[in-house]
């Protein structure tokens, strides 16, 4: 068996990092040190930073792979903002797969597959080819029309040519209309430089030929050389993928060929269904990939959120996953203390078993100082286009210090709504105060509930 790996789509995971946008990275120094107050969007919190600071050099290095981290602290400390940095400083070409705890608890899949496909999603793989490829820069990119010939209005795209010049000349290629579609999606003009794959016929853009380097651009262009040699020749193509991408593009679509299963999957929008012993082949194709050098394992990041919601199932499966030589590093998060194991009634520290407690290297978040918490609120109130007053940000860090952090950053929304409605552009403390009566924080909440207990079903 061969794998495919030309038409693999990347699937990347819808990510929750919208309250999260501010962070763009762990804000350290070269030395490792945090820059305070402020840096790359993240305010204090030095120690735990600098920690996953050595933790991102470790991944980088290869170094932590089967391992896992654990950032404990209370709620609203910044253990997913500091998850979300770690992301960012690995870049893009690092698998970074973020999921919290209660998503494995679907009607539909077994809990501990949903592991394994985040598991997958999270080891990366890049794959090293030689090519057969047109490459060059665009002289000329003309669809060629048709007349429909069903005999509707309009007219259908039946081939397009394109000019390709490289150092040594000029090619025109007359090529199937269906790379015509790859061309519009690369965002293909002439001036670009570009290859095409002789084989799949993927269109992949380079960059802006160094010819155009005068135009002034407003988007930051990549300018690149004319390319040397023959338009049709042989070129090393690297490609990152992740096991789970090359899991998907090999499954097979669920069920039989009968109709009804066929009707199935038009509906479902084709589930695949990928067994195990499809990921034993890959893995195993994968495997004598990186032995003969093609292919080079880059381990990621799997974040799991709120971890205190998995059960023993789940802790038992991790533990033999990270076991295994192809494990990425898991980072979980946790607001739990001492507290039950999820499917057993054993008490354990966070709610984790001691056997993978024993991984772990813990990474502590500790509560804000209302300072810091007023300089969160004020690249909050900058990122969601809110003005607030000094007095009423002030007041707003007190509310978040009695609280939480993220108590007062969810007020922010509703505080703008609010100063709206009274016809105001900055939310004053009037605005924050009044919010702050309407809505209970946890805490406030839980008092309330002890207080009132007998008025509540049970
Ligand atoms: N040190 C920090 N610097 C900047 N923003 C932060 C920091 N810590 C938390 N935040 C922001 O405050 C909010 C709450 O933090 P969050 O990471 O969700 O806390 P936790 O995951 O520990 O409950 C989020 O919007 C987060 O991006
Ligand atoms: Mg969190």
């Amino acid at each position: 068996m061969s794998i495919k790996i030309e038409e693999v789509k990347s699937t990347t995971h819808a990510q929750r990092v919208a309250p999260h946008s501010h962070v763009k990275g762990l804000g350290l120094n070269n030395d490792g040190s945090a820059i305070l107050p402020i840096s790359n969007g993240l305010v204090g919190q030095d120690k735990a930073r600098e920690a996953a600071g050595i933790a991102v050099s470790l991944i980088k290095s290869k170094k932590l792979s089967g391992r896992a981290i654990l950032l404990a602290g209370a709620p609203g400390t910044g253990k997913t903002a500091l998850a979300m940095a770690v992301s960012q400083e690995l870049g893009p070409k690092v698998p970074f797969c973020p999921m919290v705890g209660s998503e494995v608890y679907s009607s539909e899949v077994k809990k501990t597959e949903v592991l394994m496909e985040n598991f997958r999603r999270s080891i990366g793989l890049r794959i090293k080819e030689n090519k057969e490829v047109y490459e060059g820069e665009v002289t000329e990119l003309t669809p060629e029309e048709t007349e429909n010939p069903h005999g509707g209005y309009g007219k259908t795209i039946s081939g397009i040519i394109i000019g390709l010049k490289t150092t040594k000349g000029t090619r025109t290629l007359k090529l199937d209309p269906s790379i015509y579609e790859s061309v519009q999606k690369e965002k293909v003009s002439v001036g670009d430089v570009i290859y095409i794959e002789a084989n799949s016929g993927a269109v992949k853009r380079v960059g802006r030929s160094d010819a155009y380097a005068t135009e002034h651009d407003l988007e930051a262009e990549e300018y690149v050389p004319l390319p040397k040699g023959e338009v049709h020749k042989k070129k090393e193509i690297v490609q990152d993928v992740t096991l789970h991408d090359l899991d998907v593009a090999n499954a097979k679509p669920q069920g039989g060929s009968d109709i009804m299963s066929m009707m199935g999957q038009m509906l479902k929008q084709k589930r695949t269904e990928i067994t195990d012993k499809l990921r034993k082949e890959i893995n195993k194709i994968v495997n004598k990939y990186i032995d003969q050098g093609i292919a080079e394992l880059v381990p990621g990041v799997l974040f799991i959120d709120e971890v205190h919601m998995l059960d023993i199932e789940c802790f038992t499966f991790l533990n033999r996953a990270l076991e295994s030589t192809i494990a990425p590093i898991v980072i979980f998060a946790t607001n739990r203390g001492y507290s039950k194991i999820r499917g057993t009634d054993v008490n354990s520290p966070h709610g984790i078993p001691l056997d993978l407690l024993d991984r772990l290297m813990i990474i502590r978040t500790l509560p804000y100082s209302t300072q810091d918490i007023t300089h969160i609120l004020n690249i909050r109130s900058n990122v969601e286009g809110i003005d607030i007053s000094t007095e009423a940000n002030h007041y707003l860090a007190d509310v978040g210090t009695r609280t939480s952090l993220r108590y007062a950053v969810q007020l922010l929304t509703p505080a703008k709504i609010l100063a709206k409605t009274n016809g105001k552009t900055t939310i004053t403390r009037e605005e924050v105060e009044e919010i702050e009566s309407l809505f209970l924080d946890a805490k406030a909440s839980a008092k309330l509930l002890r207080e009132q207990s007998e008025k509540y079903l049970k």
